[in-house]
């Protein structure tokens, strides 16, 4: 047995165990982002040979990687780094992480660890040891036991989240008693599949898996993941002490990383630096999609596309789902109903709109299909035990399915989207890959044979949770490829929606959580699933708006629209059975209650977008639990999961229940807050935590709850238009939500919104900050471009020929003003030291916003501020009513 322990410079610790590599055990290749080696660090080494314990150190400098910014006192430089220490200790083995002298993750306090080495097979093997039946499956087990076991404590710690993909609470609760062994549920269980009408309240896994957890307690969060795409199961006990947790796989290595934090931002940095960012989407991928099973034919696709703009509802992308194809032959197009694809993406494409179909990974065995035989001739597909191309059941028959796993068949998978070997293309089409867990009907648990073979001898069991993976990583190469060729300058970024996921799947594409129904508990349990894969680095994720499988009534469809509106993947789909949905099908009463949702999701547009520049860099979650803003937040809030913050200003407390009249807003801290809409502020510090977590507040079918955060500055886009291209030159409108320092701050990112050029310094990304009485808008520093990624601006004088360049300001609209919104006076000044005084009144937050307050906001009118340049709005308190000067 090896064992080996690296700390990287982030202080984030490695523990590896495995056999002789003769032995030749899995370990999942591709996952983890390359130049991981350079970051390796030395340990200081205390204590050796004499004891058989090791005591061994490292130092990490909170300047060079504390992302936390809500701990300012830890920016300065001046405090001494944190020091992340370990002590090993054998016979048993135990690793003990600690930070600065305190401990806070053991591995093996409970003597759990166990590794099952390969060997012969003995007479006294257990039952099933060697081979096993599955109802009417056989698995071969060639390879015998091979499992690995370990527990894992996280001390003085009650909460754990993560582990996607289930639906279940975002708290992880207790799967075993007190004493370690008695079972209260099912474990949680780790293996992707395809689910039929999944229940919620459940341990069990859905379509995808992320072996990560955080735990948090007051000012400690720790990260741990397991690198290994087996079969696994993790029970965590009922122990209010140290979150005891129990882990164990079928197979591969032991690869288990410990991230020390010290906040839950840090944390998701030290997560990101070993499985990569959130891909930035193409702007379009972030507004409304309208998927369904099916949209019949082009004529469909028309009127339903001319629907949204006779109803005057934005939305961006129209869906493909399996019956548009000739036969369930992905790449290809049922001709009697698809006759003309191309003119029918031009169509859409005129709106500066976009379509996406639908990919699957199994490939119908047909030989006279030249894509099937390509591959087959090839041997790109997975093999059966006995070394067969593997002969599965799906939505076409009998199919192969290509092995992603080996580099080769991505390379030619990648190879079919592009123009030439993709006929009925076009630039404008996306992708869906689905069943990618995989799917096989006929297989058991409805998968592939565990007994399969991979490229290199690699069984189905090792690979298993990282299949999808790979599929949605081939598909989204074939993208950019396409995006490459079309456009060798500045290529296309990729968007593929993916059903299966795995650990690293966010610096793919997005993910949604699979067949749900329309039931008021599935769309309760959006928000915790959601909750979970955004913790786990899977940000861009959503749900099927209105429920998959079954028809919502008009209140559980507009209440999904105003929930699924603030979630970072935003689509509506449903089962080819189900009655039609679109908006308007309900009469205009619902139709506008719809459109009212998907427009506010447009308003945030360029809120959301920033938010996802942060995603991509530093690993943040753009769905956030309280506890990731507020790490040292009363521990009333660590299991809330129907409110949440949608980046750090914005929080979102969606009605989630039929005939609600009033809805639970918990609003954390002790700060100020302000309603969205009416512009009403809170002081959350006047109340205990006890009473803002139960604060409620009424509601009607149009209500969507939302409260701008004090101390955070919200760009957002009024004017309502028919897409997100549509809004590109739109001007912002700037609400500044001052804290009780009366200070805010805020960004705003502007690109092309669709290729690689921000690498090269094409964007706009400026910075808002209100202290003193004055608001200032500047370009972000050089320093501030690094810190999420970007190149340094290219030196261009035109500043119009920047994406954001030319965009106006055109309100400024502040809340929560010392002595009130009455009464102030307003001037810029430009960088050339000139001075004008601005139209500035008290006044609504939103001309169409319900309120009982008139005025809650001071309202700045036409600053005619350039999005991009530097400016100074000053302040001034005025004894009479301000004129205009
Ligand atoms: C299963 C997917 O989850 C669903 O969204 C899709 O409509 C069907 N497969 C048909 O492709």
């Amino acid at each position: 047995m090896f064992l080996t322990l690296v700390a990287y410079s982030d202080g984030t610790v490695r523990l590896q165990v495995d056999e002789k590599p003769e032995i030749g055990r899995f370990k999942v290749p591709d996952v983890l982002l390359p130049g991981l080696k350079a970051r390796e660090q030395s340990w200081n080494v205390e204590r050796k040979a004499s004891t058989k314990n090791v005591h061994i150190s490292i130092s990490i400098s909170p300047t060079a990687y504390n992302v936390n910014s809500n701990n300012n006192s830890k920016s300065n430089g001046k405090v001494a780094p944190d020091v992340v220490s370990v002590e090993l200790s054998f016979d048993p083995i135990k690793l003990e992480l600690f930070r600065n002298q305190a401990s806070i993750a053991i591995f093996n306090a409970d003597k759990h660890f166990f590794f099952q080495h390969r060997r012969e097979k003995r007479e006294t093997d257990a039952e099933g040891s060697w081979a096993e039946n599955f109802k009417t499956h056989h698995d071969s087990k060639p390879r015998g036991p091979q499992a690995i076991s370990f527990d894992l404590r996280f001390p003085q710690t009650k909460h754990v989240y993560g582990l996607p993909e289930r639906a279940a609470a975002f708290s992880l609760t207790p799967t075993i008693e007190a004493d370690g062994k008695t079972a209260i549920t099912e474990p949680y269980r780790l293996y992707n599949l395809d689910v039929f009408e999944y229940k919620v309240n459940s341990p069990f896994g859905l379509y995808g898996s992320i072996p990560f957890l955080t735990a948090h307690k007051k000012g400690q969060s720790v990260g741990a993941f397991w690198l290994n795409a087996a079969e696994m199961y993790v029970d965590v006990q009922k122990d209010a002490k140290d979150s005891p947790t129990q882990w164990i796989a079928e197979s591969g290595v032991l690869d288990l990383f410990l991230m020390p934090g010290p906040s839950p931002a840090d944390v998701a940095a030290q997560y990101a630096r070993l499985t990569g960012g959130t891909a930035l989407p193409q702007l379009f991928a972030l507004g409304y999609h309208q998927c369904r099973w099916n949209y019949k034919d082009e004529e469909d696709v028309a009127q339903v596309d001319a629907g949204f703009d006779e109803h005057a509802i934005p939305y961006d992308v129209i869906w493909l789902d399996i019956e548009h194809t000739d036969g369930k032959r992905y790449f290809t197009w049922d001709n009697s109903y698809f006759p003309n694809p191309v003119a029918m993406q031009d169509a859409i494409a005129s709106k500066e709109r976009k379509m996406v179909v639908i990919i699957d990974p199994h490939i119908k065995r047909d030989t006279k299909w030249p894509l099937f035989k390509e591959a087959e001739d090839k041997g790109l597909y997975v093999k059966d035990k006995e070394g067969k191309d593997f002969d599965g059941w799906c939505w076409p028959g009998s199919s192969s399915y290509l092995d992603v796993t080996s580099p080769a068949a991505r390379d030619w998978w990648a190879d079919r989207f592009l123009l030439e070997n993709y006929q009925g293309s076009t630039k404008n089409l996306y992708a869906w890959n689905d069943m990618n867990e995989p799917s096989v009907f006929n297989g058991p648990e409805v998968t592939m044979q565990k007994d399969n073979i991979h490229v290199n001898g690699a069984e189905h069991r090792d690979v298993h949770n990282v299949y999808g993976y790979f599929y949605h990583m081939a598909s989204a190469d074939g993208l950019m490829r396409r995006g490459r060729a079309v456009d060798p300058v500045d290529g296309d970024r990729p968007f593929v929606l993916s059903r299966a996921f795995f650990a690293g799947s966010q610096r793919i594409g997005a993910m949604w959580t699979g067949d749900n129904a329309a039931s008021w508990e599935h769309l309760k349990v959006t928000v915790p699933m959601l909750l979970a894969s955004n913790i786990a680095g899977m940000s861009f994720s959503g749900a099927d708006v209105g429920g998959f499988f079954g028809n919502p009534d008009t209140e559980l469809l507009v209440r999904w629209y105003q929930a699924a509106a603030l979630t970072p993947f935003f689509r509506g789909h449903a089962h080819l059975e189900t009655k039609r949905r679109e908006p308007w099908l309900f009469g205009e009463y619902i139709a506008n209650h719809i459109r009212e949702a998907i427009q506010y999701r447009y308003r945030l547009m360029p809120y959301i977008y920033t938010q996802f520049l942060q995603a991509n860099a530093t690993g943040a979650p753009i769905m956030r639990p309280f506890w990731w803003e507020f790490p040292d937040l009363d521990e009333l809030f660590y299991a809330e999961e129907e409110a949440y913050l949608l980046g750090p200003g914005l929080l979102v407390a969606p009605v989630l229940e039929q005939n609600a009249k009033d809805v639970r807003t918990p609003l954390p801290g002790t700060d100020m807050w302000y309603n969205a809409v009416t512009g009403e502020s809170i002081d959350a510090g006047a109340a205990s935590a006890g009473e803002n977590k139960e604060r409620r507040m009424k509601v009607k079918i149009n209500t969507m709850p939302t409260f701008f955060r004090g101390g955070h500055i919200i760009p957002m886009k009024e004017r309502p238009r028919r897409s997100t291209a549509a809004m590109a030159r739109d001007p912002i409108t700037l609400y500044i939500a001052l804290n009780k320092a009366q200070t805010a701050v805020g960004e705003i990112f502007i690109d092309d919104g669709s290729s690689y050029a921000y690498m090269k310094g094409v964007y706009t990304y400026q910075k808002y900050v209100f202290e003193n009485g004055q608001l200032k808008g500047f370009p972000a520093t050089d320093t501030d471009m690094l810190a999420v990624g970007l190149p340094p601006k290219q030196k261009q004088k035109q500043q119009e020929k920047l994406p954001g360049g030319g965009v106006k300001i055109d309100r400024v609209v502040v809340l929560g003003l010392t002595g009130g919104p009455g009464d102030w006076q307003v001037t810029v000044t430009w960088s050339t030291g000139e001075t004008a005084g601005l139209e500035a009144q008290a006044g609504p937050i939103y001309a169409a916003g319900r309120t009982q307050i008139d005025a809650p906001a001071l309202v700045v009118r036409k600053p005619g501020l350039p999005v991009d340049g530097a400016w100074t709005l000053s302040f001034f308190k005025s004894p009479q009513q301000h004129t205009i000067v």
